[in-house]
């Protein structure tokens, strides 16, 4: 218990690429996010939506105040009682663009991997307890050791994502591109960043120190 603890320790998780706005990516990885027409999402990294259910279901959520802020976009004539189905969009994490700051949604999320490593973070905010639990694994195609191909992230919890090099204590990463289908569909009404205060509260303030680096700026 005492070797598993230390080892899941969250000094354990550091980046191994650095956020740099504007800079240009690798030809490769250029390649990538024109090819399938990426933009920048707010949650760091890039994305596109690949599909949008033409389904519509009766939102399972509570309609709050926040829902009709005028900070919160919206889609023209979103109806806030009202969801699509599923909607599914890639996500990349670049070498200048390695990583994705906690957020959550209410939606659940079943998340595929297409190329490159990755490691999520979850905090398990939906939890009993005072100090929630987190959670660690690697996504990324060496499934003989234990990382993910597929992995699905339940509602109300937070999470956050951060690019790894290939090889374990290598330099090299061409990107990490995924998909994700969100159940019901994504509105970002539905979605929220954590704060440093947030995580605080969540995990206390000494393993906030140690992921704050996670969160969105
Ligand atoms: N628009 C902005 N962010 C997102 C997202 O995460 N998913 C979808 N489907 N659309 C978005």
């Amino acid at each position: 218990h005492f070797y598993t603890l230390r080892y899941t320790t969250m000094a354990v998780l550091r980046p191994s690429f650095t956020t740099n706005p504007g800079a240009t990516e690798s030809p490769g990885v250029d390649a990538i996010i024109s090819a399938l027409k990426m933009m920048p999402h707010i949650e760091g990294g890039y994305f596109i939506e690949t599909d949008r259910s033409p389904d519509i279901v009766s939102s399972p959520f509570p309609i709050k105040a926040s829902s009709t802020s005028e900070l919160t976009p919206k889609r023209p004539g979103f109806d806030p009682t009202l969801r699509n189905t599923s909607t599914t969009i890639h996500y990349f994490l670049t070498p200048n663009g390695p990583q994705g700051g906690f957020h959550r949604n209410k939606g659940r999320t079943v998340h595929t991997l297409h190329k490159g490593r990755g490691r999520y973070v979850i905090i398990h905010a939906n939890e009993l307890g005072k100090e929630k639990r987190i959670e660690s694994f690697i996504v990324g195609p060496n499934i003989e050791k234990g990382e993910k191909l597929q992995w699905i992230v339940e509602g109300d919890k937070y999470k956050a994502s951060y690019l790894l090099p290939d090889e374990d204590g290598g330099v090299h990463s061409q990107g990490l591109l995924i998909s994700e289908t969100v159940v019901p569909g994504f509105e970002f009404c539905d979605h929220d960043f954590l704060s440093r205060q947030g995580l605080e509260e969540l995990i206390g303030v000494q393993k906030a120190q140690e992921l704050g680096w996670l969160l969105s700026p």
